[in-house]
């Protein structure tokens, strides 16, 4: 196969959720097709301590949630796909946020009971920003579940973009009959328990057909299925491909993922609908997958994946052309040509070293500390950047201090580690050095996570004081920032690259400190990245 060919086959993407509608389950079936796995894992959960091979932290398994994104490739029906499992605690958006510029499209997987929960809302919302192509998912219909067409106008309220129902729910819960495939005009009857990989028989049974169609859903269901189905076509929106790869209307697919139940359906026809990897902008210019010159981006930064391997990875999304292990490719921020050491693919926990990938592909390298996040790495001579990836401001910040002075060296290492991966945000106390810095964060949880992380892996306990502050400016200026007039509670700190930041508690202290402080300049904080 040539690399156009092998470029063509690709499709990358996100699975977003929130906690609990079935993400894992899902993704989990989807690697059953694929045969990347033998058997479900079993979805992770508190009766059993098997854990789907999405999570590996130990504090996922502990919590119960994904927490770190994961990446997992496998072959199907003559696709490579790639999909980007994304921790669905809303404390962790950033790192999904990130993951989602490495997607080509997006997967949401929602609980039919439910509806649109917040982290959907906010996810939802960065990919209509981007236009990324979005696929609904809407799960566990054999469980009681909201009117299908009441979750259908939510979608489109809520987010301001069309969707179209490819099968349509026979009832849910007790009485969930199957679903009705428009494309191909058939029945999907549910039985319970199709979970292990078997292939469900469809039906063809036409509309028409009313003795076929009562012996097998009933005479009732019959009756509401027609008259569903009218007002679907009548009132919904028609099928446009253009649109959905666009993100403007998102095909909508109901099912159950535990049961196993519509997600081949689901597969087949988002693997035809979704697109092949898409051209990345750099500068002025977009350059193409199939520009067979290697470029990538770094879009994530883990250390420590796994004990047995004390590391830390760089993920990159290949934009285009073919990686070759035996090359040398050049780091655009360093400035220098590196060999990336270790490639590889990760399967969860599971990685196998790889000598080849192409444009799609989501690859992980060994970082000695030499990346960030949002850097470009590329073939020689090759005149190109890729949009930084946006920092999200930090909500909440904590005082860390360290406790043990012998342990001073590991305090530093860990935290500056933990912060290159863009886990927290640190900043400094001007003219002060590392025992005491600032912590940002959105959620508590990544506090937790800190803690637990500075532990295990670097072996340092600390003090941490919570402080009221929330709100983050950059600030500027032709001013002597150490004769600044601030209210008490402001903070000024800097932070890794030395630029100056305030930290204030509230709205009125930053009117407070423009208003004392003539010539100081606050920016938003994403003004700056
Ligand atoms: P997540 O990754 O989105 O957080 O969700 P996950 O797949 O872990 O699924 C959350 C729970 O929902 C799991 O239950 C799982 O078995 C269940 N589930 C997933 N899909 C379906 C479905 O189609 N139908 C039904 N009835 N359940 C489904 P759990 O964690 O084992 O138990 P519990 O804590 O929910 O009781």
């Amino acid at each position: 196969m040539d690399i156009k060919q092998e470029i063509s086959r690709r499709r990358t993407f996100a699975i977003i959720s929130h906690p609990d509608a079935g993400k894992t389950t899902l993704t989990e079936k989807l690697l059953l097709y694929g045969r990347a796995i033998q058997s479900a894992g079993s979805v992770k959960g508190k009766q059993n301590d098997k854990h789907a091979v999405s999570d590996w932290m130990d504090i996922e398994k502990k919590r119960g949630i994904s927490i770190t994104s994961s990446v997992m490739q496998f072959d199907y029906d003559g696709y490579c796909i790639n999909i980007l499992d994304t921790p669905g605690h809303q404390d962790f958006s950033e790192d999904t946020y990130r993951t989602l510029t490495a997607a080509d499209s997006v997967v949401m997987v929602i609980d039919a009971a439910k509806g649109i929960e917040p982290q959907t809302r906010k996810l939802f919302k960065v990919c209509a920003m981007r236009h990324i192509p979005i696929f609904t998912f809407i799960n566990k219909m054999d469980r009681e579940a909201r009117d299908s067409f009441e979750l259908l106008d939510e979608l489109e309220k809520e987010f301001g973009i069309g969707t179209y129902p490819m099968n349509w729910p026979i009832g849910c819960g007790v009485n969930f009959k199957g679903v009705f495939d428009r494309t191909k005009q058939r029945i999907l009857t549910f039985e319970d328990a199709h979970a292990g990989g078997s292939r469900i028989e469809a039906i063809e049974c036409s509309l028409e057909d009313t003795e076929k169609l009562d012996s097998l859903i009933g005479e009732y269901s019959r009756r509401d299925l027609c008259d569903e189905l009218e007002l679907v076509e009548g009132a919904g929106y028609e099928f446009d491909l253009e649109k959905v790869r666009c993100g403007e209307l998102s095909p909508v697919f109901f099912g159950s993922a535990l049961n196993n139940f519509g997600v081949e359906p689901f597969l087949e026809n988002f693997l035809k609908m979704t697109t092949e990897p898409l051209a990345h902008k750099s500068g002025d210019s977009m350059i193409e997958p199939t520009d067979e010159r290697f470029s990538a981006f770094v879009f994530k930064i883990q250390a420590n994946m796994n004990k047995a391997h004390r590391d830390r990875i760089a993920f990159m999304r290949i934009c285009s052309g073919k990686f070759d292990r035996a090359n040398e490719y050049f780091h655009v921020q360093g400035g220098k040509m590196i060999k990336l050491s270790r490639p590889q693919q990760m399967m969860a926990q599971d990685r196998a070293v790889i000598d080849t990938a192409y444009a799609g592909d989501i690859i992980g390298v060994f970082d000695p500390g030499i990346f960030a996040i949002g850097d470009t790495i590329c073939e020689k001579g090759m005149k190109v950047q890729y949009e930084g990836i946006p920092t999200f401001a930090p909500e909440m910040f904590s005082i860390v201090e360290q406790i043990d002075s012998l342990k001073r060296k590991q305090f530093d290492k860990g935290i500056t580690q933990i912060a290159q991966e863009g886990a927290i945000q640190m900043f400094f106390l001007p003219d002060s050095g590392m025992e005491r810095v600032y912590v940002g964060v959105v959620g508590q949880l990544q506090l937790e996570v800190l803690e637990s992380r500075m532990e295990s892996e670097y072996g340092v306990k600390y003090n941490r004081i919570d402080t009221p502050l929330s709100l983050v400016r950059f600030a500027e200026g032709d001013i002597d920032f150490k004769k600044l007039n601030l209210m008490q509670q402001t903070k000024w700190v800097k932070d890794r690259l030395g630029h100056d930041l305030l930290l204030f508690t509230a709205e009125y202290e930053i009117n407070w400190a423009l208003d004392k402080n003539p010539g100081l300049i606050l920016k938003e904080f994403s003004q700056m990245n």
